[in-house]
């Protein structure tokens, strides 16, 4: 009754941002993600039951703030009526801190929890079962470009091309370490009720999907640049538009986002896209690289810099 798996985070492109049902979480719009390679999130469950309520153990240390989250993904996964867990997670990169750990967490959380219960389940049922507990969980069950398309009842999920087809490299500029303020899923919620643009952005999400979706069947960069970067864009708009407003930018982010467009103005392939964090991720093309990563670690305030390929899905390491 033990397993181990190990989860991507995914970084979407074009985002999702809002929820149409709370309760079921579902999103109120569909989203194209990346599943990253070298960060990741390693989570082994335990359901012997020799304890008497869950623990959670967040890179060696005991996180009971973060417990209720993960037992409400096991009772979901599992059922309420289910033994109690021990769940350990490893993560090689910052937690909660715009770098989508929730996602790798869950996804993986998801997937050792089915595997310790010995339940068959087919992917597309995982990756719901994981998008209850953190919406863009989801996608990490797919390596490469996955869609997540937002129909009437369920969400479904689809691969769109796999890493090794676009080797595209993102390089990650962190500029803040500690954990944010405020969750995405409240941010999301202030947004729906307070943001004036919140319609426009939900009925133009379509557009964009559509947009990005041809670029990447046609590997078009400059393409699903333009749209990546505008609908990230967009997405903070409807976030500082909000009240009270939601700013998760600090300077150096803005100055991120200045190295960006010097680099695209100096013949580099790179767009830049941020997610509920001030951390900046640079996608670019393999051979440039080099440069986006030198430009940006030498930009003030970058604190560290990760880089990555595109990785692959979800997947098992061990059970017993
Ligand atoms: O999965 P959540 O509920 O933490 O929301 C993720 C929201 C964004 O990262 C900002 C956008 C996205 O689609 O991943």
């Amino acid at each position: 009754m033990q397993a181990t798996a190990i989860a991507q985070p995914n970084i979407a492109l074009i985002k999702y941002w809002g929820k149409r049902d709370l309760a079921l979480n579902l999103p109120a719009v569909g989203s194209i993600s990346i599943t990253l390679d070298t960060l990741q999130t390693k989570v082994s469950i335990d359901l012997d039951g020799w304890l008497a309520n869950d623990s959670l153990i967040v890179n060696g240390v005991e996180d009971p703030g973060r417990l209720s989250r993960m037992t409400a993904c096991l009772d979901n996964v599992l059922g309420v009526k289910r033994p109690s867990a021990l769940i350990e997670t490893q993560s090689n990169f910052p937690i909660a801190a715009g770098l989508a750990s929730s996602a790798s967490a869950f996804a993986a959380a998801t997937l050792a929890a089915v595997a310790a219960a010995s339940i068959d389940l087919d992917t597309q049922s995982l990756a719901r079962l994981a998008g209850r507990a953190s919406g863009s969980a989801a996608r990490s069950f797919f390596g490469g470009f996955a869609e997540l398309e937002n129909c009437q009842d369920a969400i479904k999920l689809s691969s769109l091309c796999d890493a090794e087809s676009w080797p595209l490299k993102v390089v990650v500029a962190i500029t803040e370490t500690g954990p944010k303020g405020t969750s995405s899923t409240e941010a999301m919620e202030i947004s729906r009720k307070t943001s004036p643009f919140y319609s426009a952005w939900i009925e133009r999400q379509v557009d964009d999907l559509a947009t990005a979706r041809k670029a990447i069947e046609e590997r078009d960069f400059t393409t699903l640049a333009a749209v990546a970067e505008h609908n990230c864009l967009k997405m903070h708009s409807v976030m500082w538009a909000s009240r009270p407003p939601i700013v998760f930018w600090n300077a150096a982010t803005m100055r991120c986002l200045q190295t960006v467009r010097r680099l695209q103005q100096d013949g580099c392939h790179v767009f830049f896209t941020i997610d509920a964090g001030p951390q900046v991720k640079a996608v670019c093309q393999e051979e440039d690289m080099a440069a986006v990563r030198d430009a940006l670690s030498k930009t003030a305030g970058v604190l560290e810099i990760m880089t990555t390929g595109l990785g692959p899905a979800a997947h098992l390491v061990g059970k017993s």
